[in-house]
C-alpha cells in the first residue's frame, strides 16, 4: 500500500495471446499458490496491465479452479450489497469489513483470447470485485465505510469469537 503502481489505472491488454501475458499469468498463479490467497492482480506484482487470476468455485462442493481474466468488466446484478471481511497481499497484516455488490456478472478474455462470461454471488463476487479494483488503483480500505473495522490480522479471531458468542442463545 502506497506503491505508485497500486494507485494507477492499469492499461488494457492489446493481445491476450502474447507470450509475455502467458508468462505474467504463470507468475501470478505461482505467487497466488505461494501466498494461498483467493486472487491476485497484475499491479500487485508491479505490472500495470488489466490481468487478474482468481479461484472460481466449481459445480461440486470443494471443486474450484484457477481462472485468469484479461481486461475484465463487472456489472452489478441488482442493488444488494453485503459486508464481508477481506485481506490483501498489498495490505499485509490487516483485515477489514468491506461492502460489495452481492451478485455481479463479469466478462473478460482468457489466455487464448476466448470470451469468458460468468455470474457470481457471495464470496466469488466479492473476490472478483476486490481483484478488479486493483486494476483501477483501488485498495479495499478505500471501499470501507467504517474504519473501526480495519483491524490487525492477529485480532481477527477475537472478532470471530465475539460474533460466535452473539450468535449463541442466552443461557436460560
Ligand atoms: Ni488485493
Amino acid at each position: 500500500m502506497g506503491h505508485p503502481v497500486l494507485d494507477r489505472v492499469a492499461a488494457p491488454v492489446a493481445d491476450p495471446t502474447a507470450p509475455e501475458i502467458r508468462r505474467l499469468v504463470a507468475d501470478l498463479a505461482e505467487t497466488l499458490e505461494d501466498i494461498g490467497g483467493q486472487g491476485l492482480a497484475a499491479p500487485q506484482v508491479h505490472v500495470s496491465l488489466r490481468v487478474v487470476v482468481l479461484r472460481v468455485p466449481g459445480e461440486a462442493a470443494g471443486a474450484e479452479h484457477l481462472s485468469c481474466l484479461i481486461n475484465p468488466e463487472i456489472t452489478p446484478l441488482g442493488d444488494d450489497r453485503e459486508d464481508g471481511w477481506e485481506a490483501c497481499l498489498s495490505v499485509p497484516g490487516l483485515r477489514g469489513l468491506v461492502p460489495r455488490w452481492r451478485a455481479v456478472r463479469y466478462r473478460a478474455l482468457g489466455l487464448d483470447g476466448e470470451a469468458i462470461e460468468r455470474e457470481a454471488e457471495g464470496f466469488h463476487a466479492r473476490v472478483v470485485q476486490h481483484e478488479c479494483d486493483h486494476l483501477d488503483g483501488v485498495l479495499y480500505p478505500q471501499r470501507m465505510t467504517d474504519l473501526k473495522t480495519l483491524i490487525f490480522e492477529s485480532e481477527f479471531r477475537h472478532v470471530m469469537e465475539a460474533a460466535e458468542r452473539e450468535a449463541e442463545p442466552e443461557p436460560a
